[in-house]
């Protein structure tokens, strides 16, 4: 069952991706183009740190798969991408293997393929402590990922529909596991509030898992035989949204959630990403044209991000939540409502006056 889920959920993400290509709230973020600030590109390091972490790039291949012969085989693919470009990656949910040792191997290839990469195991917030520290040994992880996922459990038909210890149990794997715990939604988002609690709980990082690419109230009702949950497509916060909202909670945080190229990853990092994560775009990469892609579209990324930052004057990932940035859109009634000023955003690179000491000391 669980095998053939996994099956389930790569195919229903890759026809989703077949059908995407609209507009997402990122659109409705645009930086305000200064056409002196540029820098040079050999000063450009896409280096970023979060959490005692460091990362050579603030990109990575988000939560997706393992469990049955074919994921093992696409996670042996993103292994070796990741391996060749040095982006970070996570293994999907280890569950089936708690279930049946025997699924061991579809998760430990990443290890195998990618020896000395940025490895995060992933768990669901029912696991037990003994199981968080499996999960870590299977692929010697580098971190732990825990997803949080309500809407998913209750569309899914076989969903799990009890909700009220899964905090308690952060905490408890928290306190027990020897890795910076990274706690993420599955594309529905995370509000200020529960990253607030997450902090309390003592988890490291946040990865708030947005609205606007892979919908798993989507998927999981393309598995139901009635249909009958498809009310709930579309339900939650993008993550542009989640990062304004957050804006000033201490944790770090993580961008997902319908990133669709680099603009999208320099607009997450301009509203305080540390760096940010796709799953669906590079899986359709993955399974429709192979891992050779995967490397071009990784690389090509890369490229195109410190481009991107170079033109606007960013040195650095952080030196972004200094560019001057727009919401517009739906986007901007989400600030409104949420008390998120928009207008500082707009205007935070500097006065007039720095800007004209900045043009000065170039000449
Ligand atoms: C996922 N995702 C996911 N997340 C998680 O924490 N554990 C998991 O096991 C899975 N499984 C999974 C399977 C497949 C096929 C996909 C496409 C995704 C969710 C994923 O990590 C991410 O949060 C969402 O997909 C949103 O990001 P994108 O796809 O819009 O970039």
């Amino acid at each position: 069952m669980s095998a053939e889920r996994k099956d389930d959920h790569v195919r229903l993400a890759v026809e989703q991706q077949h059908r995407h290509g609209g507009h997402n709230e990122f659109d409705d973020v645009s930086f305000v183009h200064h056409a002196l600030a540029g820098v040079d590109r050999g000063d450009v390091s896409l280096a970023t740190g979060f959490a005692g972490i460091e990362w050579q790039v603030p990109l990575y291949i988000n939560a997706m798969t393992g469990g049955s012969e074919m994921t093992g085989a696409i996670n042996r693919d993103l292994a070796i991408a990741a391996r060749a470009t040095g982006v970070p990656l996570a293994t999907g949910s280890v569950s089936p293997y708690f279930k049946d040792p025997d699924t061991a191997g579809t998760f430990s290839v990443m290890r195998q393929e990618n020896p000395d990469g940025f490895i995060m195991a992933n768990i669901n917030a029912t696991t037990s402590v003994d199981n968080a520290r499996r999960a870590i040994d299977l692929v010697r992880a580098d971190a732990l990922q825990i997803h949080l996922n309500t809407i998913q459990e209750t569309v899914m038909p076989e969903g799990d529909r009890s909700f009220s210890s899964w905090g308690r149990r952060i905490e408890e794997i928290v306190a027990a596991v020897d890795v910076p715990v990274v706690v993420k939604e599955v594309g529905f988002g995370l509000s200020r509030e529960t990253i607030a609690l997450l902090e309390k709980s003592g988890v490291a990082v946040a990865d708030v898992g947005g609205r606007g690419g892979t919908d798993f109230a989507r998927i999981e009702n393309g598995r139901r035989a009635l249909g009958d949950y498809a009310f709930l497509e579309g339900w939650g916060q993008s993550a542009p949204a989640c990062l304004l909202d957050a804006g000033g909670t201490g944790l770090p945080l993580l961008a997902s959630g319908g990133v669709r190229h680099p603009l999208d990853v320099a607009r997450s990092l301009a509203l305080g990403a540390a760096a940010a994560g796709a799953s669906g775009c590079f899986l359709r990469t993955v399974v429709d044209e192979g891992v050779a892609a995967l490397v071009a579209q990784l690389t090509t990324w890369l490229d195109q991000l410190a481009a991107l930052m170079t033109a606007l004057g960013a040195r650095t990932p952080a030196g972004l939540t200094r560019s001057d940035v727009l919401i517009h859109g739906t986007l901007r009634s989400f600030c409104a409502d949420r008390g998120v000023d928009t207008s500082r955003l707009a205007t935070r690179s500097g006065s007039p006056d720095t800007i004209h000491r900045k043009i000065g000391s170039i000449r």
